[in-house]
């Protein structure tokens, strides 16, 4: 009976877990976009862009909306918000603002 509830439980939970924000796959478009300008942890060197590890994730979220809408105007971010999808933004902040800085 305890088993059977388990797994029911579980059934119940996938759906839950698989619509949270998948960190890794933020991580992997991370790795290979943001951090050529931002980097990982530490803004690329001798570069004038903000650095994005450990961040609010609520900020992030926003920043990338306004870029996409372009409210907040920046060529290279209009461009690089733009082709994010809502799930995209929700993974990589997910994972920016988790690293420590
Ligand atoms: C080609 C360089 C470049 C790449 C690649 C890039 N950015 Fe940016 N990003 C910038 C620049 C430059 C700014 C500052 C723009 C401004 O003045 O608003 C910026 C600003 C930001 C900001 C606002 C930060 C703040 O402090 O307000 C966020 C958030 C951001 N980028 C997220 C991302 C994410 C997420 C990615 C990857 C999907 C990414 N950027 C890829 C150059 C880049």
């Amino acid at each position: 009976m305890k088993k059977r509830l388990c797994s029911l439980l579980f059934l119940v939970w996938m759906p839950v877990v698989t619509q949270a924000a998948n960190i890794y796959a933020g991580k992997m478009q991370a790795q290979a976009v943001c951090s050529q300008c931002h980097g990982i942890r530490k803004p690329s060197a001798d570069a004038p862009f903000p650095s994005l590890a450990g961040r609010d994730r609520e900020y992030l979220d926003q920043a990338l909306r306004q870029y996409q809408d372009k409210f907040r105007v920046s060529e290279i971010m209009n461009a690089i918000a733009g082709s994010l999808s809502a799930k995209d933004i929700d993974n990589i902040t997910a994972y920016y603002a988790r690293l420590k800085p």
